[in-house]
């Protein structure tokens, strides 16, 4: 793939191999028309693209107005705020992007650009590319939040647990370390962060199997 040396999305954390999330902003003839968490791929000379789904208010309105491009702001933060007040509270988020093309209090980093839309008969999803345009940095290093960093922590979080919870508990343990794999899984290819996650699971069922058979099947349960 074709990156050129001065591609500052790398800077800002997004690769090609993990999906990095974001808020994205639409705007047509300067109104915001849509507003949502996204998830964002490096791609060929340094574009982004990402993948809209069935649901979403953008997607219908891209559907019946066959819009093929808008005007967009990607704004990057590792705050997990914007992203609960981009569910919750939504307009709030709106009023404070049409004031401000990049708000400082929200936004670590802003992408602005043109965004493409492609959509093909029969599919659920919607591909998008983004152009970026101009790169506005608000903080010195702006990082692009990823599920699959979250969900390999958590996972890590959970098998340090394990050798403490409850004889019942042990084996819903497992199930979440199970589960954030699947999310790791589902947010990266990355052969790292791959290779990690199976062996914290691999060494969190060995873990589980000599905490059982330790602790949990003598009549010292729960010590
Ligand atoms: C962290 C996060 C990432 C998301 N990524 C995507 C995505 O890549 N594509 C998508 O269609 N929806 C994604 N969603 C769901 C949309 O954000 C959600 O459907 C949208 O906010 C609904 O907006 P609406 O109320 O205007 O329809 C994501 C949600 C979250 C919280």
């Amino acid at each position: 793939m074709y990156m050129s040396k001065e591609c500052k999305l790398l800077q800002l954390g997004f690769s090609s191999d993990t999906w990095g999330e974001v808020i994205a902003v639409f705007f047509s003839n300067g109104d915001v028309i849509g507003l949502m968490p996204l998830g964002l791929r490096l791609s060929e000379n340094c574009t982004l693209t990402g993948r809209l789904y069935r649901g979403s208010k953008l997607y219908n309105y891209i559907i019946s107005t066959s819009t093929a491009k808008l005007q967009c702001n990607i704004c990057v933060t590792e705050e997990p705020q914007l992203f609960y007040l981009s569910i919750f509270e939504k307009s709030k988020v709106v009023k404070a992007f049409k004031k401000c093309e990049c708000p400082k209090k929200f936004c670590d980093a802003c992408l602005t650009g043109l965004c493409r839309f492609r959509y093909e008969e029969g599919e659920d999803v919607i591909r998008l590319t983004v152009d970026v345009e101009k790169v506005l940095f608000r903080k010195k290093s702006p990082r692009v939040f990823t599920r699959a960093s979250s969900a390999f922590i958590e996972a890590l979080v959970w098998f340090t647990k394990i050798p403490y919870v409850k004889c019942e508990e042990i084996e819903e343990a497992l199930k979440r370390i199970e589960f954030l794999k699947e999310v790791v899984y589902r947010s990266t290819q990355r052969e790292l962060y791959i290779k990690l996650i199976e062996e914290v699971y691999s060494k969190a069922r060995e873990l589980v199997s000599s905490v059982e058979s330790i602790r949990c099947r003598s009549r010292d349960k729960n010590i």
